[in-house]
């Protein structure tokens, strides 16, 4: 059975099968910036927008995107978004790469809820985003030197 998602502005008619939203939107929407890691809801790096809110696209089964405004890496190029993207090259934020598409969109939904984030608050929100090369002072400063305070 196909469903319709709204990714990105865009509207794509998909039969999901029971997969889950990162396999649509990798295999079958070729929107490869969403990474795949622990598959398992405990990194981070398939960190999508859902109305807004980041979720682990890992875990959420596609039929239940339906009806809600997906974004993800590839959507997050203006504003506040390309400021954070802006800050990791700046600030050297990453070593592989391979957890940056959902470190910034962690960090870019911070500053829009904080845009003035303390040193905690950015662990607190950052916490469910691993880095396995380590970057976390590096990311830290970025989301700092987003925020206009670096
Ligand atoms: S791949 Fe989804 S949380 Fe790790
Ligand atoms: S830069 Fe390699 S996992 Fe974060």
């Amino acid at each position: 059975m196909e469903i319709t998602l709204e990714v990105n502005g865009r509207t794509y008619s998909i039969a999901p099968a029971g997969r889950r939203l990162l396999a649509v939107l990798r295999d079958d929407l070729e929107l490869l910036g969403t990474k795949l890691a622990c598959g398992e809801g405990a990194c981070g790096a398939c960190g999508v927008l859902l109305d807004g809110r980041p979720v682990n696209a890992c875990l959420l089964f596609a039929e239940a995107a339906e009806g809600h405004e997906i974004v993800t890496i590839e959507g997050l190029s203006t504003g506040r978004a390309a400021a954070v993207q802006a800050a990791f090259v700046a600030e050297d934020a990453l070593q592989c790469g391979f957890c940056t598409p959902g470190q910034v969109v962690s960090a870019t939904v911070l500053l829009e809820r904080t845009p003035h984030p303390t040193r905690e608050e950015i662990h607190e929100t950052m916490a469910g985003n691993l880095c396995r090369c380590g970057a976390y002072p590096k990311i830290e400063r970025a989301i700092l030197r987003a925020a206009g305070e670096a």
